[in-house]
């Protein structure tokens, strides 16, 4: 049985060019700055986020975690989304192990943190208070339906962090989804933030790996944290040559994988006992509830998953299918009416 994975971006194999460019990579030990493979992939993220340096991590969660690491102290306040990955799904590792405040505001459904809640969160001087020290974004918004940051709402954040003399890190996991589904240069949602991390394994298909962007300072000091953390990769070439394949080969045709996930989303609109709104689905997540009918959730899933159709529970009704490299049209229309089946039943 053909079995039809849309439980997340990061289930993407390595395509055989990648493959191929792991098994004939030019490798040193990168803790010494030796590897040049590395060294080409960090230099390719530095310019295409617009940036002066770049250092490869071995993943999103790591990204974020360094990230704050180097811009943080223990004590000091970050500023977030309280449907924000970090937040979220990330173990907690920014209080764990940096001893960084978590100051959550709520995450407007297009992703946004309204700006007057980031003016009224940023905290006095006082001994009383933790430091604010930085504000967190998140582009696509993963919890927020892959929602797409403008480059201009990007930009208004900015001015306001920078203003009030904090910094501002973008958790660019999917930033190229949203360079996509926006028509813009991807430098265009970086050009203001003061670091950023992008992701290689989700809808770029790399095996492994994520990439910290920002200032030489920052990115020399991200290197010291990142070998505190346990990052240092030593011949992480093998990893970084995939990543030159997936910038090089994969962000244009994240295109399809939108197409697709849109498509998914009107066909899911129109089965009864679901809901969904498929005009919030920009790029290639889409998130659904169960709403009435005889089948749960559960009950939903476990069918779909008997017809070899794989997806996600997030909640006690809520569903999330996302496309990618391994999904085609034919996929979705599959999905569809395996969908349809399970819940005229
Ligand atoms: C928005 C966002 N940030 C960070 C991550 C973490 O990435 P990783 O799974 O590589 O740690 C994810 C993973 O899905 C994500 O969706």
């Amino acid at each position: 049985m053909k079995t039809i994975d849309l439980r997340s971006d990061t289930v993407t194999l390595p395509t055989a060019a990648m493959r191929e460019a792991i098994s004939s990579a030019e490798l040193g030990d990168d803790v010494f700055e030796e590897d040049p493979t590395t060294i080409r992939l960090e230099k390719m993220a530095a310019e295409r986020m617009g940036k002066e340096a770049a250092m490869l991590v071995a993943s999103g969660t790591m990204g974020n975690l360094v990230c704050v690491l180097s811009h943080c102290g223990r004590g000091d306040e970050v500023i977030l989304g309280d449907q924000s990955h970090t937040f979220f799904y990330e173990a907690g590792g920014i209080a764990a192990l940096g001893g960084v405040h978590p100051h959550t505001i709520a995450n407007q459904p297009d992703g946004t943190l309204r700006l007057e809640d980031i003016a009224g969160a940023i905290r006095a001087d006082n001994v009383h208070f933790p430091r604010t020290r930085l504000v967190c974004l998140e582009n696509t918004h993963n919890r927020c339906g892959g929602a797409a940051l403008s480059a201009e709402y990007i930009e208004q954040v900015a001015a306001l962090a920078h203003d009030r003399g904090l910094l501002l890190h973008l958790d660019g996991a999917r930033v190229f989804n949203a360079a996509v589904a926006l028509g813009v240069d991807v430098k265009e949602l970086t050009r203001h933030v003061d670091s950023v991390s992008f992701c290689l394994s989700k809808g770029l298909s790399a095996p492994v790996g994520s990439l910290i962007c920002g200032s030489k300072e920052f990115v020399a000091e991200a290197r010291r944290n990142r070998k505190a953390v346990g990052g240092g990769m030593r011949q992480c070439g093998i990893i970084a040559a995939a990543g030159i394949e997936a910038l090089e080969q994969m962000i244009d045709r994240l295109a399809e994988d939108h197409d697709n996930a849109k498509r998914l989303a009107q066909g899911i609109a129109e089965i009864g006992s679901l809901s969904i709104e498929p005009e919030r689905v920009q790029t290639n997540i889409v998130y659904f509830d169960v709403a009435g009918g005889t089948v749960t959730a559960e009950q939903l899933l476990v069918k779909l998953g008997d017809k070899g159709v794989k997806i996600l529970q997030v909640g006690p009704a809520r569903l999330r299918a996302v496309t990618h490299y391994g999904i085609s049209a034919e996929d979705i229309n599959l999905t569809l009416a395996a969908i349809e089946e399970v819940m005229q039943r």
